[in-house]
């Protein structure tokens, strides 16, 4: 997105930014404290989060988009909601703590409303990526990592436990998501690496930590 890495270059000396990616079931939030638990290992100043979330506001709006008993939900209340949370996350949180230098590592940015909302749901791709402008305030992440997993794999772990809003479109819906975050990752190499989300969990974290090594350089 030639607008967003515009933004970037004014935003000027900062700490680093990473996020993590992958469909529903993927084993992120459990690789997102590994990562971050060895990352502060390295006496790093790490702030972890997760989208949408992370601010009392962002959680409320959070509890709307994956309440199942809003399945009425229209997909443009849908995009414009994440949005939302992530435009106060943002600003309240991760400019924040960019400014101080921290590491900000956060479980889903706006590569997920590009995977989910246009490639899950089918909205235009151009609308998505205006609305991730907005939403993201111009904050680009220096790293992406998608975590990759068989889609049947992750779909029977993601939905083992009961399902939300989102994990109720089914299993098309999740390759769907999959098939854009392969584009994404084509399309931006340098930002948007894909590490294999297979095998042993620690194995799993040593993939992301030799992904992001050259942020340090
Ligand atoms: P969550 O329970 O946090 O799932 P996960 O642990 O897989 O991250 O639920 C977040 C859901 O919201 C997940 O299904 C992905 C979806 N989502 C979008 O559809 N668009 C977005 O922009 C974001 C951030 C998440």
């Amino acid at each position: 997105m030639e607008g967003l890495s515009d933004e970037r270059g004014r935003m000027g000396a900062r700490g680093i930014f990473i996020t993590l990616e992958g469909a529903d079931g993927c084993g992120k939030s459990t690789q997102a404290a590994l990562l971050a638990d060895a990352l502060a290992a390295r006496g790093r100043d790490v702030v972890r989060l997760r989208e949408p979330g992370g601010t009392p506001i962002s959680e409320k709006i959070r509890a709307l988009l994956l309440d199942p008993a809003n399945a009425e939900m229209a997909p443009e209340c849908e995009l414009l909601l994440y949005e939302a949370s992530r435009a106060q996350l943002v600003r309240q949180v991760i400019e924040p703590a960019l400014a101080r230098g921290a590491v900000v590592l956060c479980d889903r940015y706006y590569d997920s409303t590009y995977a989910y909302q246009a490639g899950g749901r089918g909205l235009d791709e151009t609308l998505v990526n205006r609305s991730n402008l907005l939403g993201s305030c111009g904050c680009v992440p220096d790293r992406t990592l998608v975590l990759d997993l068989d889609p049947a794999e992750a779909f029977a772990r993601a939905t083992a436990g009961g399902v939300d809003r989102m994990e109720a479109e089914g299993l098309a819906f999740q390759e769907r998501v999959r098939g854009a975050y392969l584009r994404l990752a084509a399309g931006e190499p340098c930002r948007v690496h894909v590490v294999d989300a297979s095998g042993k969990a620690d194995e799993v974290t040593a993939r992301l930590l030799a992904a992001v090594a050259d942020l340090w350089e």
